[in-house]
């Protein structure tokens, strides 16, 4: 069976990175990837981090993308790429613009879609935008719908989305970073990496923060980065910031807060130097989708800032707190966890909702059977929890 893996963004490249792998392992499958280069240098690091080459590269970005633009260059690029290559199957992940335009070029072209990460969903099309609608269409376009959690498959059941199409498979986030923590642990990586981050502080908490999501630009972010300039005046707190690239986020953030001696505003990291820092840091300040699901894993308390989530479970086991992007609340929340031992001890606790570390394999079984059998569902609870790393 031949299958064509089609991504263009660092979140899509690390979720579907062990899925390439394990693909091209099997002998009954011809693995093809094509990247649209929806991202470059944040693509080609994790590309490097799971040595991938891919088959094709569309190279689309351009900076300050519209999403109009990377939706046609991607469209009109994929058109002669699946002609040649002829797939039994696509398979796109998650909720960029890559994976709905790459979902329509495929349905255009009468090929079968199979959805990485099926049936998140807030509820909410503003938020995240336009990550939510992105979502709706490409698991309305699917054959085969690969739900991380039950509640993911919940939502695609109350869409009327056949039972028979989606399996629960736990999220392959969590294969990549079992593969990226064993890569971590290994000495010379470590030593590495703890002289490449002696600059910070160690006798300070760390927090680790990541914000890009397009529907904070303007305000959100403006409020963002005034909650770590106030949070930055206590000497006990170590910020690393390492900042997307996109210039709607650069721009605000260096304006508030370079020169701060206690924020360290860095280039975006690869994934294993980040791994590690997630792992060394104290709480995570994040409005990231995989940051939720991997820090959880690890142990850390995260909160999220943004006003909603597709990915409840974390909450729900207590590990995760929704904060809004309010300056107020971000610092209020924040202090209060790093002021109170005991809630810090309730957040910490190592929870793992979203996977087990073998999605991939569920994810070729199901397509192997090219339609899931109810011995292919994989979760009959709400959330499973497995040791974390
Ligand atoms: C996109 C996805 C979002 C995903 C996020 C991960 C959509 C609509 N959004 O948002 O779902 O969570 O990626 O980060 O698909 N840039 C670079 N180098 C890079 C990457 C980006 O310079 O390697 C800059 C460019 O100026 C680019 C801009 O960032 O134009 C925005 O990138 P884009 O992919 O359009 O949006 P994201 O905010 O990254
Ligand atoms: N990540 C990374 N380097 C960084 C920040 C994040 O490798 O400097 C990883 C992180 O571990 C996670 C993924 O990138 O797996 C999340 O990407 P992003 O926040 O861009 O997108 P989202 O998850 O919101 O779609």
């Amino acid at each position: 069976m031949r299958i064509l893996s089609i991504f263009g963004t660092r979140p899509e490249g690390i979720k579907m990175a062990p899925l390439v792998q394990m693909l091209a392992a099997q002998e009954d499958f011809e693995s093809r990837v094509c990247v649209t280069g929806q991202h470059r240098e944040m693509l080609d690091q994790v590309l490097d981090v799971f040595g991938i080459v891919p088959d094709h590269d569309l190279s689309i970005m351009r900076p300050n993308q519209t999403l109009t633009t990377i939706m046609t260059a991607v469209l009109e690029g994929l058109q002669g790429v699946i002609a040649d290559e002829k797939p039994d199957y696509v398979l796109v992940h998650g909720d960029t613009t890559t994976s709905m335009a790459a979902a329509m070029a495929a349905f255009y072209a009468r090929v079968p879609v199979g959805h990485v990460e099926a049936g998140l969903r807030t509820g909410n099309m503003d938020s995240p935008w336009p990550e939510e609608m992105n979502r709706c269409v490409v698991d309305r376009i699917s054959s085969l719908l690969f739900a991380p959690t039950a509640s993911s498959r919940q939502n695609l059941l109350s869409e009327s989305i056949d039972n028979s199409r989606i399996a629960v498979t736990g999220n392959t986030v969590i294969d990549a970073l079992h593969i990226a923590s064993q890569k971590v642990k290994e000495p010379a990586l470590r030593a590495s990496f703890e002289k490449k981050f002696a600059g910070f502080d160690s006798s300070r908490r760390l927090i680790l923060v990541t914000a890009h999501r397009r529907e904070s630009f303007g305000e959100g972010i403006v409020n963002i980065a005034s909650a770590l300039k106030r949070l930055a005046q206590r000497d006990d707190v170590e910020i690393v910031y390492p900042v997307h690239p996109n210039p709607n986020i650069k721009r605000p953030v260096e304006e508030a807060l370079s020169g701060l001696r206690n924020v360290h505003l860095i280039e975006p990291l690869d994934y294993l130097p980040f791994v590690y820092l997630m792992d060394r840091a104290h709480m995570i300040l994040t409005d990231s989708g995989g940051v939720q699901e991997e820090a959880p894993a690890l142990g850390k308390p995260v909160l999220v800032m943004r006003d909603t989530t597709e990915r409840p479970e974390a909450v729900a086991a207590g590990t995760v707190a929704i904060v809004g992007t309010s300056a107020q609340a971000i610092y209020a929340n924040t202090t209060r966890i790093l002021d109170d031992a005991a809630l810090y001890g309730r957040f910490a606790r190592a929870q793992n909702p979203y996977g087990d570390g073998k999605a991939c394999a569920r994810i070729v079984a199901a397509l192997r059977q090219g339609a899931i059998a109810p011995e292919a569902q994989f979760m009959p609870a709400t959330s499973f929890k497995v040791a974390a790393e």
